[in-house]
């Protein structure tokens, strides 16, 4: 049975727009009076409402009384939801003036999530993986990447992912997982980086394989993680073996985008400390650059140069980065729209960072814009000016959200 949704006062479907560069608000695609017309979970046409009226005289009509305004799910493709505990008391330090280096050379950081996940039963996981998913999904984010690497064993990392895809099982939401076991040495790993990385690599990559648990990995390039070299390596194996790879790259020192560049990895995510040579990179290559203002927010330090990177030609995608550790508030809207008014980024730049272009992070081919035969997940924002949404500043949230054309309760 079709469904007609409509009227809206104007609808976005992002289409036909750049992947990659600048983009001016003029070139986003504007349908006023706009209906939608969706069927089994997916879109089957959009336009003008009154022409939907006539082409699907017998869909059963969802009536919108309010003037709203409709755009895809938002994509969040980076995020590290599966986790339990707080890391409040590493906020507070820091906040009082120390560094996160110097969190995490005390004992804090990383490694007192990994403690606190590594004790959390799979099921505690799955909930809390549930909930901040189902947040994230009232607030418009239909599909959301969720990482390991708060287990850095092999009991805990497949309990992590085990958990998310779980948690997959018991919300609509779409989530997508990641093996972030190389997310730093695990203090009690008795080897090199290297050897971990290889124990990573021959012990636990066919494992997860096998059972399916997901088919992607991560790294985190930095002096408290992993070398560029040992990751260039990393990540060509895990290639090899069949993974598509992402990087955490340049959040404070830079180095990383070039190994994600060379890796050919499908994105290349932080970049606070990208220099021109990055940002060069990146814009030649088809590695999407995730820029994440909750993780700049959450330390209290520099952006990444997002609008340079659109201004060299790169394909920029936000991300929210939710984390215990350095992005705490997991608010994608919120965020992007603060980013924005930093970084002089325009709205049609804005929004196809959190669709359009988030997409190819995650080698979506069926969703972040409004196209017939892609899923049925929209958003609805109670105004019938699209700019308001940035201009509330994350704000003003989704009256309504469909996930696969069902509407969020
Ligand atoms: O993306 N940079 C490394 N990893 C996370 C932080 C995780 C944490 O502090 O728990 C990030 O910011
Ligand atoms: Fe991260």
């Amino acid at each position: 049975m079709k469904t007609l949704i409509g009227p809206f006062a104007q609808i976005l479907p992002m289409t036909g727009l750049s992947l990659k560069g600048t983009l001016q608000d003029e070139q986003l695609t504007v349908i006023p009076k706009g209906g939608i017309v969706v069927e089994n979970g997916e879109i089957v046409a959009i336009a003008e409402y009154k022409s939907l009226l006539q082409k699907y005289p017998d869909s059963e009509i969802a009536f919108i009384d309010t003037p709203q305004v409709l755009l895809p799910g938002f994509i969040d493709c980076h995020t590290h939801i599966c986790y339990d505990g707080t890391r409040s008391r590493d906020y507070a330090m820091r906040i009082a003036g120390k560094s996160y280096l110097e969190i995490a050379r005390a004992g804090g950081g990383i490694w007192d999530s990994v403690t606190k996940t590594r004790v959390a039963d799979i099921v505690t996981l799955t909930e809390n993986t549930v909930a901040r998913a189902n947040r994230h999904l009232k607030e418009g984010v239909t599909t959301i990447e969720v990482k390991s690497g708060y287990g850095l064993s092999l009991e805990s990392e497949l309990k992590m992912l085990r958990a998310i895809q779980q948690a997959g099982m018991h919300t609509p939401a779409t989530l997508i997982s990641t093996c972030l076991a190389a997310h730093m040495k695990p203090r009690d790993y008795e080897g090199t980086e290297e050897e971990y990385l290889q124990w990573v690599l021959t012990e636990l990559l066919p494992v997860i394989q096998q059972e399916q648990l997901s088919n992607r990995v991560d790294i985190f390039i930095e002096e408290t993680a992993f070398s560029a070299k040992a990751a260039a390596h990393f990540l060509q194996q895990a290639m090899q073996q069949g993974f598509a790879a992402t990087v955490h790259a340049d959040q404070f020192s830079a180095g990383g985008a070039e190994v994600a560049v060379n890796a050919q990895a499908l994105s290349a995510d932080h970049l606070e400390a990208s220099s021109e040579k990055e940002i060069a990179l990146l814009a030649k290559s088809d590695t999407v650059a995730v820029v994440l203002p909750g993780a700049s927010l959450g330390l209290g330090m520099q952006y990444a140069p997002a609008r340079k990177l659109l201004n060299a030609g790169a394909c920029v995608a936000i991300a929210s980065d939710w984390n215990p550790g350095s992005a705490p508030m997991g608010d994608l809207l919120v965020q992007a729209a603060v980013m924005s008014a930093a970084e002089k980024l325009s709205t049609a730049e804005v929004l196809a960072a959190l669709t359009v272009r988030a997409a190819p992070a995650l080698q979506l081919k069926d969703a972040g814009q409004l196209i017939a035969g892609y899923a049925a997940d929209l958003q609805a924002y109670p105004t019938a000016d699209y700019r308001d949404i940035l201009y509330y500043q994350g704000k003003m949230k989704p009256a309504m959200v469909w996930k696969k054309g069902v509407l969020v309760p």
